[in-house]
């Protein structure tokens, strides 16, 4: 089974695939540390002349070792920087094959991100589109960085992630939107377990169809 997650910054996504993989027993892929990844290794190029040169060398020469730091992965200013490296067509098209060979392994795989259902997997067996209003992700995210023990500007915060939904919606090579068959889920107003249930009825209730039952 492949589920689809996909969804703007800080919207939950990443909680609700990580739970659900843990709750099918499925591999699961964060893609956004991919484009992380990449943003990072080319962050002092940023102001040169050849930084797409450099984003599309770093994303072809990318290794799942550079994404095991964490920490540094999920930096709001490494968000910035997927974001900016994202719009860049080869640097998708050299992710491209990590992430569907990620998610045609046998038994399936949850992955998430802003493209999974659109691009990557259109074939996923079930799609979730996650939302949630701009304020109520800007706080989650603050919560996350202040659970590190890093202070959070809340203003600079909202700003970065409104510039990353910005760019993200104009990215002529995105995508980035519910596919037709995707199931949305707002999660403005609910917890962590109830998100995950209400995520884990939608698959259950999808496969379910799908079976004919
Ligand atoms: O999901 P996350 O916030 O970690 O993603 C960081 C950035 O990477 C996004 O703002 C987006 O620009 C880019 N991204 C993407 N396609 C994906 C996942 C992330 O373009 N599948």
């Amino acid at each position: 089974m492949i589920i689809a997650v996909d969804g703007p910054a800080a919207s939950g996504k990443g909680t609700l695939a990580a739970g659900l993989a843990r709750h099918y027993g499925l591999p699961y892929l964060d893609t956004g540390l991919l484009y992380r990844a990449v943003g990072l290794a080319v962050t002092s190029q940023e102001d040169s002349a050849e930084f797409k040169q450099a984003a599309i060398a770093a994303a072809r020469a990318l290794r799942a070792e550079q994404l095991t730091d964490t920490a540094e992965l999920t930096s709001a200013g490494a968000g910035v920087m997927a974001s900016k490296v994202a719009v860049i067509g080869p640097v998708r098209q050299a992710l491209f094959d990590y992430q569907r060979d990620f998610a045609t392994q046998p038994g399936g795989a949850v992955l998430d991100g802003r493209d999974i259902g659109t691009k990557i997997c259109p074939d996923a067996d079930v799609k979730l589109f996650i939302q949630a209003d701009s304020k109520a992700r800007m706080e989650r995210r603050a919560r996350q960085l202040e659970a590190r023990g890093l202070e959070v500007d809340r203003y600079a915060l909202y700003h970065q992630i409104e510039e990353r939904d910005a760019r993200d919606m104009l990215n002529p090579h995105g995508g980035f939107y519910a596919a037709d068959d995707a199931h949305l889920l707002d999660t403005t107003l609910l917890g962590i377990e109830a998100a995950l249930r209400a995520a884990i009825a939608i698959v259950d209730s999808t496969m379910a169809l799908k079976a004919g039952h």
